[in-house]
C-alpha cells in the first residue's frame, strides 16, 4: 500500500514537471524574463519594468529598481525589438544578447553581478535541469542571455489598422488616422526622416532638442562615444504600439501623445536653449489643431490588436 502511495506521488511529481517545464528556448526565456532570481534580493524581474499588457514598457517615468532606487530613464517597450541594431537610449549595448547583462548588474536596477546570477541560476535544480535539456549544457553567460533574447524576439507586432489598411485589407482607419499618415510622411512635418523603415525607427541616434546642459542634463549617445556631435542625441524610439507605452521620452517628461505632438509643434516652448538640435526640428512646425489630431489618429492605428479589449 504504502509503495504504491509513493509511487502514485512520485508519478504526480514528474506530470507536474513535465507540464510546468519550458521545452523552447523562448519559454525558457519567458521564464527567466518573469523571475525575480535575477536581481539581487529577488523583488524585481524584468517583468516588473517591462509590464506585458503595457507592450513591455511601464506606465511610470521612472521604474524603481531593487530598494526603491530612482533610474533617469523610461522603460521602453521592448517588442519589435528583432531587427534593432542599437540597444538603450544610448546606444550602449550592440546587439539584444548583448544587452541581458546590463539590466541585472545596474546598481539601481537588478544590482547582481552576472557572475552571481549565473551560479543562482546553476543552483536551480529546475533551469539547471531546463539549459541541460535544451542547450546541451549547464546554464552560462551566453546561453542565458540567449534564451531571454529569443524570448525578446518572439515580441514581434504588426496585426494593426494601419499594416492592415496598408494591405488593402479590412480595417477601421479613419480619416483622420490616413490624414495624419500623409502629415508623418511629409516633408512639412517631417517625423517619417527619423522614424522611418517598418517599426519606424532606423536605430538612428538623434537630438530632437531635449538637453540644454540645465533641466534637461542627459547627454544621451555622447556619454558613449564621447564626440560632442552626439550631445544629447537619443536612439530613435520605434512607434508600434506607442499609444500605450506612456509616459515618453527618455526621461518619461512627456505624459500624453498630444504633449509630445505639441512639443513637435514649438520645441522652443518647452525647451528654450536646446544644445545641438537637429537641423529638421530647427524651425518650429506650428502645427495646426487640425494636423495635431490627426498625427495623433495615426499614432493610435499602430496599436496591436492583441492590447485592444474586444468590445
Ligand atoms: C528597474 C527597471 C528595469 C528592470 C528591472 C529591467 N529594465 Fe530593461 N530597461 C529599463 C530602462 C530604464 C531602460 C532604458 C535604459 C537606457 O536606455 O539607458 C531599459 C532598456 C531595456 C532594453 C533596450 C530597449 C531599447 O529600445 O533599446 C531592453 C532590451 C531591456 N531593457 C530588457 C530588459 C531585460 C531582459 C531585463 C531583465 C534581465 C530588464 N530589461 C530589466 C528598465 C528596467
Ligand atoms: C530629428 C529626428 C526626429 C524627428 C524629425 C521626429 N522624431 Fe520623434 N523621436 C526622435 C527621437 C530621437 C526620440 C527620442 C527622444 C528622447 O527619448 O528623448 C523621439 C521620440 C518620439 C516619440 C516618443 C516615443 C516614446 O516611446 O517615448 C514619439 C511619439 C515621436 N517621437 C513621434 C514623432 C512625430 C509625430 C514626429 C513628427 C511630428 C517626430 N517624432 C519627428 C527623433 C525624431
Amino acid at each position: 500500500m504504502q509503495i504504491r502511495i509513493a509511487f502514485l506521488f512520485i508519478s504526480l511529481i514528474i506530470l507536474v514537471a513535465a507540464i510546468t517545464e519550458p521545452v523552447t528556448k523562448v519559454q525558457l526565456g519567458e521564464k527567466l524574463f518573469h523571475d525575480p532570481i535575477l536581481s539581487r534580493d529577488s523583488t524585481l524581474s524584468c517583468a516588473s519594468c517591462h509590464k506585458p499588457q503595457f507592450a513591455f514598457a511601464d506606465t511610470v517615468a521612472i521604474t524603481p529598481g531593487i530598494e526603491g532606487r530612482i533610474g533617469r530613464r523610461n522603460a521602453p517597450s521592448i517588442m519589435n525589438m528583432a531587427f534593432r541594431s542599437n540597444f538603450f537610449f544610448d546606444g550602449r549595448a550592440a546587439t539584444l544578447r548583448d544587452q541581458v547583462h546590463f539590466p541585472i548588474e545596474d546598481p539601481m536596477e537588478m544590482d547582481l553581478e552576472y557572475s552571481i546570477a549565473i551560479e543562482r541560476i546553476n543552483n536551480h535544480p529546475y533551469y539547471k535541469d531546463a539549459f541541460l535539456k535544451i542547450y546541451g549544457e549547464a546554464p552560462n553567460a551566453d546561453n542565458i542571455a540567449d534564451a531571454i533574447a529569443s524570448f525578446e524576439e518572439s515580441l514581434e507586432t504588426s496585426d494593426t489598422e494601419f499594416d492592415a489598411w496598408m494591405a488593402d485589407k479590412e480595417n477601421t482607419m479613419t480619416e483622420a488616422a490616413i490624414r495624419g499618415k500623409d502629415i508623418f510622411i511629409s516633408d512639412r512635418a517631417k517625423c517619417f526622416d527619423c522614424h522611418f523603415g517598418p517599426d519606424f525607427t532606423a536605430d538612428e541616434f538623434r537630438n530632437i532638442g531635449l538637453y540644454d546642459g540645465i533641466s534637461y542634463k542627459d547627454a544621451g549617445r555622447y556619454e558613449v562615444t564621447k564626440n560632442p556631435a552626439d550631445l544629447g542625441k537619443f536612439k530613435v524610439p520605434g512607434l508600434r504600439n506607442v499609444a500605450i507605452t506612456a509616459p515618453y521620452m527618455h526621461d518619461g517628461s512627456f505624459k500624453t501623445l498630444r504633449d509630445v505632438i505639441d512639443y513637435y509643434s514649438n520645441p522652443y516652448e518647452f525647451v528654450a536653449n536646446p544644445i545641438n538640435i537637429d537641423t529638421l526640428l530647427a524651425r518650429p512646425l506650428n502645427l495646426s489643431e487640425q494636423e495635431k489630431q490627426d498625427l495623433e489618429a495615426f499614432l493610435l492605428s499602430l496599436t496591436d490588436k492583441r492590447f485592444i479589449p474586444k468590445s
